[in-house]
């Protein structure tokens, strides 16, 4: 059963999840169709930050549910890490999209949407307080780790942040998604490979907590 300090937590999460359902800090919310907050306890120890909902997330209000969300299962599945365990969110809440095709294109954040909802991850962390951080990309990682981390040379390494104690930054399951088939495998094992190293971490810290 949840302790009073944890549902303290989970109604905190709940009221900034309201007031952001509200959020027009940039001209995101105009072309949205609805703010996809972070999903998941807020006594998670291992919080997922990725770069921003795509089709499906903006359809449906929740992060990773599309493509990459299924590939990002997977990894999950063979990490023994149970989802429901734990908190995945984004970097920018809104669908950044331009018009395409039959569901728009996604396009990568903008610096100043980025800074509009910074508040919004802030207030995650404050709350969430997660022991781990995973960074799904380098958008998310610059936000975490600072805007010199580099991808190509850090990723898969364990850093610290004033945020958690222990932060990796991957590769997006999407950058896994548009490889060519020749480079698709070696990709996706990358990523695979780093989830595998965050799910050994959690286990270590929830021994350790046990
Ligand atoms: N890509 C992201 O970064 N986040 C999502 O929620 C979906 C795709």
């Amino acid at each position: 059963m949840a302790t009073e300090v944890e549902r303290d937590r989970d109604y905190a999460l709940g009221e900034v999840r309201r007031q952001a359902a509200g959020c027009q800090n940039c001209p995101l919310w105009e072309i949205g169709t609805q703010t996809v907050f972070g999903v998941g306890p807020a006594s998670a120890m291992l919080m997922l930050i990725g770069e921003a909902p795509g089709y499906q997330e903006d359809q449906q209000g929740m992060p990773f549910v599309g493509p990459a969300g299924r590939l990002l299962d997977d990894a999950l599945a063979q990490a023994g890490i149970d989802r429901e365990d734990i908190y995945v969110t984004n970097t920018v809440k809104h669908r950044p999209w331009v018009p395409g095709g039959r569901q728009g294109k996604n396009r990568p954040p903008k610096q100043n949407e980025i800074n509009a909802c910074r508040p919004w991850l802030e207030q995650e962390l404050a709350i969430v307080r997660p022991q781990i951080v995973g960074c799904l990309g380098a958008i998310a990682a610059k936000w975490i780790l600072g805007r010199d981390f580099k991808l190509s040379q850090q990723r898969g390494r364990w850093l610290s942040s004033d945020v958690a104690p222990h932060v990796l930054a991957t590769i997006h399951p999407s950058y896994v998604l548009i490889q060519p088939s020749d480079s698709r495998d070696r990709c996706r094992n990358t990523f695979f490979a780093d989830l595998r190293l965050i799910g050994q971490k959690l286990t270590e810290l929830e021994r350790r907590a046990a």
